[in-house]
């Protein structure tokens, strides 16, 4: 019984998107899209289970996949960073007092270049990311898969970074390179 109601709901559920499809003139992939894109900032933040105390998003931020995977410290400031996350090797760590300009993308999550067409899209790859504390990535800064961002460091503003990022480093454009090192006590 329980299975016949299910598959009445999933028949339901299927007419009315391809009743909405026709309405508003797209195609059934791209309401999915719009369905993920409902989900409020609040309710991505709320999906993150580990995290610490003050941490301050705005309006814009997003969690593409991988909520369960991303680890935030305590007094951290994320703006309306966008957050792919993977499910699996793809974790994402930002520990404490890393704050993050406009518009930071972080892309645990990436696909296999070696496959084309639907099996490219359909293939996974996930690198995990590493932000260590009081690190300040500058507006619309992009991190990639792999990454480690040393302690205190600072990457510029629309960066991309695809390497390692020493303590106490800043780094800039794209491909990030090291601009200069911020001079500080050994025991800091
Ligand atoms: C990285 C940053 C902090 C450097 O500050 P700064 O006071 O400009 O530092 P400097 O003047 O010492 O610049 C050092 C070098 O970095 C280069 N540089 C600065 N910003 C850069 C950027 N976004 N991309 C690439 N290189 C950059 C400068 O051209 C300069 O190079 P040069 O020595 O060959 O002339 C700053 O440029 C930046 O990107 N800040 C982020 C701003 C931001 O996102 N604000 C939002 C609020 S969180």
């Amino acid at each position: 019984m329980k299975a016949y109601l299910n598959e009445i709901k999933k028949q339901i559920k299927s007419v009315a998107r391809f009743v909405r499809g026709w309405y508003y003139g797209m195609d059934y992939t791209e309401i999915i899209i719009r369905k993920r894109d409902r989900i409020s900032e609040r309710q991505h933040f709320k999906m993150i289970p580990h995290k610490g105390s003050q941490v301050y998003i705005e309006k814009g931020f997003r969690v593409f996949s991988g909520h369960h995977n991303i680890y935030l410290g305590s007094h951290i400031s994320l703006v309306d960073t966008l957050i792919n996350a993977g499910n699996n090797v793809g974790k994402i760590t930002i520990d404490d007092y890393v704050f993050f300009g406009h518009g930071v993308c972080l892309l645990a999550r990436g696909h296999d270049y070696n496959f084309f067409n639907e099996e490219r899209h359909a293939s996974i790859t996930e690198k995990p990311i590493h932000i260590k504390e009081g690190a300040w990535i500058g507006t619309r800064a992009i991190v990639l898969g792999g990454v480690t961002i040393g302690k205190h460091s600072v990457v510029a503003a629309g960066s991309v970074v695809t390497q390692n990022v020493p303590d106490y480093a800043i780094v800039g454009g794209n491909p990030a390179k090291l601009i200069k090192m911020i001079p500080h006590h050994e025991n800091m």
